[in-house]
């Protein structure tokens, strides 16, 4: 039975990775699970210079699922180098740096710094964030700004360039070919759902910054609704599906919608060997099945 992918030149060991800001720097995860059993571990993003989180309250509970206002909160790009990278370098795993910025200037810089570094295998831009010079809108959620954000940074970046979708748009197929256009190697969808929390008693936002991310089984659905769309418009971008993933039939239903990897996110919270949990559901739903390769799953939804 083979668990192998391949994700824009990327060999994986298996389709399962876990998500950015999910599963810290790896370390963090070394003792709860092999690390070497994961296609892929993703960063929490890193930024140009380090950044301190949001006030709290910044993570509360919701049905099915939690908001979180972390901020973004991390080591920076040197900081990454010179205390994160050593570990996850020798982890024996793909090692996938999130990153972003605040501009145009920042991305890119960010990018290209993150390129050159030995034991980063690829790169995922995440696209939720303000743009600062227009006005704080997500740069992810107009086409042509995303287009020419991923083309800027796609000049300076040689390793597979992998965008990750933000949901908070209307037309996702319009922004997944945007980022094809601008020289993406694949997508990751989808990141947070935009969201708040009330506390009825206080008259009081559960979250200090008011709107959050909504991640957890709540969101699998649209997930699954907006893999599927990607895939059935752009059948050879690779896609990486997110989205509430606790169980290794989730991963099945992610593949089947289209996509090649998945990442395991707010499970490693509850449960830190999540994934390799998952792994295992996985490997069991194919010898039940009679499925040799997992490759066979992957964009095989009978519609
Ligand atoms: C606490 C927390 C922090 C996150 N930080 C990042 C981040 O730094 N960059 C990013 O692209 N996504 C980040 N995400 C989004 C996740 O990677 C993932 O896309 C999302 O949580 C949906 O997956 P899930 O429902 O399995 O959690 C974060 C999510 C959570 C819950």
């Amino acid at each position: 039975m083979s668990l192998k992918v391949k994700f824009a030149g990327l060999e994986c060991v298996s389709p399962i990775w876990t998500a950015s800001g999910t599963f810290g720097y790896a370390k963090e995860f070394d003792s709860y699970l092999d690390l070497k059993t994961l296609g892929a571990v993703v960063t929490k993003g890193i930024s140009p210079k380090p950044r301190g989180g949001n006030p709290l309250p910044r993570i509360c509970e919701t049905a099915s699922g939690m908001i979180n206002s972390i901020g973004l909160e991390n080591v920076g790009v040197e900081g990454f180098r010179q205390k994160k990278l050593p570990f996850l370098r020798q982890s024996g795993t793909q090692v996938i740096v999130n990153f972003f910025g605040e501009t145009v200037d920042e991305y890119v810089a960010c990018g290209a710094a993150l390129d050159e570094m030995d034991g980063v295998s690829a790169l995922e831009m995440n696209v939720s964030c303000p743009n600062v010079k227009k006005g704080g809108v997500e740069f992810g959620t107009e086409p042509s700004v995303l287009r020419d954000l991923v083309k800027a940074c796609r000049a300076q970046i040689k390793k597979p360039l992998i965008v990750k979708l933000t949901p908070n748009t209307t037309d996702i197929v319009a922004i997944a070919r945007a980022a094809m256009e601008g020289g993406a190697d694949g997508l990751s969808i989808i990141n947070t759902i935009s969201a708040m929390a009330i506390d009825a008693r206080r008259r009081k936002p559960r979250i200090a910054t008011v709107f959050g991310g909504l991640s957890g089984p709540a969101i699998k659905p649209v997930a699954l609704r907006m893999c599927y769309q990607v895939h059935r418009a752009l059948p050879d971008a690779p896609i990486s599906g997110i989205g509430g993933i606790q169980t290794g039939e989730d991963v099945v239903e992610f593949l089947l919608a289209g996509a090649t990897t998945v990442q395991v996110g707010t499970q490693s919270f509850v449960e830190p060997s999540a994934a390799e949990r998952i792994t295992r559901e996985l490997v069991e739903f194919m010898r039940q099945e009679k499925i040799e390769d997992v490759r066979e799953l992957v964009g095989a939804l009978a519609v």
